[in-house]
């Protein structure tokens, strides 16, 4: 690799051919395909068993087919009337506004917390006070993880349904709390990843087994549950896990130490490095230390400095995104009906927010690259100058992978 050749956003690290193949055996062995066939089974058996390891309580995990369909299916276990108003943030990904929308709900698009980005106890109290919000979605935006326990107690005290989209949060996020369903995603671009998927975890086994049930179009799977199994209870949805894309997530769990090891340490250098290397000009989200980061984004102060570190990485062909934007109420009119709550935290935030290359095997080289890059465009410093500083760095470095 050239010390000049692109730096793409992210790679997604998927398990190989040698460590999928006993998996894909199994599969050819059992004939059995979907249907909470035995290696999905016990995959929900395995995730069950990790969010035990930091629970007091027993745990319970069902699969589905990916984060945004675990989302419609958690709200729509609800049971809340058609139409009812549901909190979101601004500053998250659009799934989590189709999810509620698509479950026959109203998002209101509330602000977040300016220091940890994320919805608090108060915004959402408030933005159900002046609407009638009967539930939200709490984000771990960027993989923050919230705080379970937290929100069970907002959930007794207030009558608020919470639901936790923890999408991008797995390996950070923990659940203490019972009654508190939170949804993961095993996209490609994941910490966990299957290609597609995702599940639920929560400690309350009879809103698990509903899910499951609302997984396989709602039809009853429980002898016990007074109507014959085959019937349909609920208008649910196809969004089972594949056999296939099972035997991919245990793959993946099989190397997870290993890849959240390496997350870990390339995250802390690259944060150490940007930190010595622009100071003040970087704003990081607030928040716990990400166990298993799974993307990093930085905000600058304004949209002008936004804007050149952004030009700044095109012309040296390093990839950025801006994450999470634009902003969930500044999407289309045709989203509708949608209430949006003023957001001054949030656009604050969104004005100066990027996304860097971060993935799995980013090299020392790659990732002080980028570092370069952001120094270079966050000081006054002409970049010739700097070029040759970058040189003369990369020289230094050039023999640390
Ligand atoms: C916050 C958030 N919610 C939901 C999703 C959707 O996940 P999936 O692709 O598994 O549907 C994502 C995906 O990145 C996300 O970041």
């Amino acid at each position: 690799m050239s010390e000049f050749s692109p730096i793409p956003l992210l790679i997604p690290a998927l398990p190989k051919l040698t460590a999928l193949r006993p998996y894909l055996e199994q599969i050819d062995a059992n004939r059995y395909y979907s249907n909470f066939g035995p290696l999905t089974r016990e995959l929900e058996t395995r995730l069950a068993g990790i969010f035990e390891n930091h629970a007091s309580h027993p745990m319970h995990v069902t699969t589905v087919s990916s984060a945004t369909t675990g989302l419609e299916l958690a709200l729509s276990s609800l049971d809340l009337p058609r139409g009812s108003l549901v909190v979101v943030p601004a500053l998250t990904f659009v799934a989590t506004l189709t999810a509620v929308i698509r479950a026959g709900f109203v998002p209101v698009v509330a602000d977040v917390d300016a220091d940890n980005w994320l919805l608090t106890p108060e915004i959402v109290r408030e933005s159900a006070a002046s609407t009638g919000a009967s539930a939200a979605i709490v984000v771990s935006a960027f993989g923050q993880p919230v705080d379970t326990a937290l929100w069970s107690s907002f959930q007794e005290n207030t009558g608020i349904s919470i639901v936790i989209d923890a999408a991008g949060g797995f390996g950070s996020q923990w659940v203490q709390a019972t009654d508190i369903p939170v949804v993961f995603s095993m996209h490609a671009t994941k910490s966990l990843a299957a290609g597609e998927g995702g599940f639920i975890v929560s400690g309350n086994h009879d809103f698990i087994r509903h899910i499951t049930e609302l997984s396989n179009f709602g039809i009853n799977l429980d002898p016990s549950a007074g109507l014959p199994v085959g019937y349909l209870t609920h208008a649910g949805s196809n969004a089972k896990l594949s056999e296939y894309h099972a035997a991919v997530a245990h793959a993946s769990l099989d190397n997870w130490e290993s890849n959240a090891e390496k997350r870990q340490s390339a995250y802390r250098r690259y944060r150490d490095l940007l930190n010595d290397a622009c100071g003040d000009a970087i704003i990081w989200q607030k928040g716990v230390e990400l166990t298993v980061p799974n993307m990093l984004c930085i905000r600058l102060g304004n949209s002008e400095a936004r804007s050149k570190l952004e030009d700044h990485c095109k012309r040296l062909q390093i990839a950025t995104r801006r994450w999470y934007q634009p902003l969930l109420h500044h999407h289309s009119a045709n989203i509708s009906p949608l209430v949006a709550m003023p957001c001054p935290a949030a656009e604050g935030i969104a004005s100066g927010l990027l996304g860097l290359p971060f993935f799995v095997d980013i090299t020392d080289i790659q990732i002080r690259r980028v570092v370069d890059a952001v120094a270079q465009a966050v000081s006054q410093q002409d970049y010739s100058t700097q070029k040759q500083l970058t040189r003369k760095r990369h020289g230094q470095y050039s023999d640390i992978h």
